[in-house]
């Protein structure tokens, strides 16, 4: 008996690793489903899922959005923010059985064209390097300017302080702030 149940969490933790996740196994049937109605970027998802599946999963892996990112997924690193409601979150620890009716936002709902005032800073000001952490910084930041159209650079520093690149681009991601709060005139 001792033996099946650690079988069965074994299996259940496999089923949660991003490369194993494949949700037609049917262990999953052997796991509590429920069914959750999310709204990401405008749009209605009816999702049939584990009440404690990280958001980030449902957003990658069922409404097909890959822009968010995972990273550490222990709330560290802020690769996988997204916006829930006004806030940025990080989706990686979020339950989806917690959402509730608050919209969600991704990178790819943040401007229907790409032109958000951010954006267009960020490709001005050549942000990115390997690019990974980026969409969340992005999320971050424009969580930021709604809140505080006009950041100082300590205001940007501390809003941004979670927010992890390897790549070191701090610099620029304060410098393309800056530039994106004057594009936006305090519009943000
Ligand atoms: S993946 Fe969510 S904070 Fe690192
Ligand atoms: S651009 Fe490479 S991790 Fe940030």
């Amino acid at each position: 008996m001792g033996k099946y149940r650690l079988s069965r969490k074994r299996k259940k933790f496999d089923l949660f690793r991003a490369e194993s996740i494949n949700f037609k196994n049917p262990l999953f049937k052997a796991i509590i489903m429920a069914v959750f109605n999310l709204t990401i970027n405008r749009k209605n998802y009816k999702v049939d899922v584990d009440p404690q599946m990280p958001l980030l999963w449902v957003i990658r892996d069922f409404a097909g959005l890959t822009g968010t990112k995972y990273g550490c997924g222990i709330a560290q690193c802020g690769a996988c923010t997204v916006h829930y409601g006004e806030d940025a979150v990080r989706s990686c620890s979020l339950p989806v059985s917690s959402v509730g009716d608050k919209a969600i936002t991704t990178i790819e709902g943040l401007s229907e064209k790409g032109d958000h005032p951010l954006q267009l800073a960020w490709d001005e000001t050549d942000v990115p390097q390997c690019g990974y952490c980026q969409a969340g910084q992005i999320m971050n930041a424009a969580a930021l300017l709604k809140k505080n159209p006009h950041p100082s650079d300590e205001d940007i520093d501390e809003a941004m302080s979670g927010n992890i690149c390897r790549c070191c681009t701090y610099k620029r991601i304060r410098k393309a702030i800056k530039r994106a709060a004057e594009k936006a005139g305090g519009r943000s």
